[in-house]
């Protein structure tokens, strides 16, 4: 829950950064330490046992609705968009940044669901029609509450949660050991890329 809170608020933040980054180095680069934030929040999530996640988290979010899925964060969603628009002018360091996160993605999956199938998929609905119902879902399941926030009251919530983070690592260290060299740094790099989150909350945005 917490790990989604923080991700929920590096997708804002991504939001923030993705409509400069085509003519500003320094909104790219943002961008890409963002995602590697996003990267290293999901090993977090994803440090549960995979019997835990079957009998405890899959099975809580199967009993909300068959096919619950991720593509229903409404962040996201933006994410994706802007983006897509993003992609032709990004630079080396997103593009690392990018494909680490998709085999962080791919790994968490692989490690929790050996099997290898989304809900979404197992239940056979299509993946592309997402709804409003479906959005409002996953902000229930994981305690999102929207309203407009002034810039303090946004950086007040996600540093709070960054400190429950670092205390929880610090007092339970995540036991999962991975091969992969890239999502392994990922994973030890979570305390400071974390550290850092809020400082992207005070960066210039394009209005
Ligand atoms: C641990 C925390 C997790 C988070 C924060 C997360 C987040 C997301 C998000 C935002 C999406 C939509 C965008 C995208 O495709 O990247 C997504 C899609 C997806 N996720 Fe995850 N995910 C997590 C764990 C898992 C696990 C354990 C599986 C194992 C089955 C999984 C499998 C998938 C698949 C296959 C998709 C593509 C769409 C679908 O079939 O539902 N994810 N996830």
């Amino acid at each position: 829950m917490l790990g989604h809170h923080v991700a929920v608020c590096v997708w804002r933040l991504l939001c923030d950064q993705l409509p400069a980054a085509p003519a500003d180095p320094a909104a790219g680069d943002a961008v890409a330490e963002l995602y590697d934030a996003y990267s290293a929040l999901l090993l977090y999530s994803g440090s549960c046992s995979p019997q835990t996640y079957a009998t405890v988290i899959r099975a809580r979010m199967k009993a909300r609705h068959p096919a619950f899925s991720g593509t229903w964060a409404r962040d996201y969603e933006q994410v994706s968009e802007l983006l897509g628009r993003f992609r032709p002018f990004a630079g080396e360091r997103v593009k690392r940044a990018l494909k680490t996160n998709r085999l962080v993605h791919m790994t968490v999956a692989k490690r929790l669901v050996p099997q290898g199938k989304s809900l979404l998929r197992e239940s056979g609905m299509d993946p592309t029609r997402t709804v409003d119902t479906d959005r409002d879902r996953f902000d229930e399941f994981f305690g999102v509450d929207r309203a407009e926030v002034c810039r303090h009251e946004f950086a007040d919530q996600l540093a709070d949660r960054v400190r429950l983070v670092l205390d929880d690592l610090a007092e339970r260290p995540d036991p999962v050991r991975y091969d992969n060299a890239d999502v392994a740094r990922l994973q030890d790099a979570l305390p400071d890329l974390l550290d850092r989150l809020v400082s992207f909350t005070t960066r210039k945005v394009t209005p």
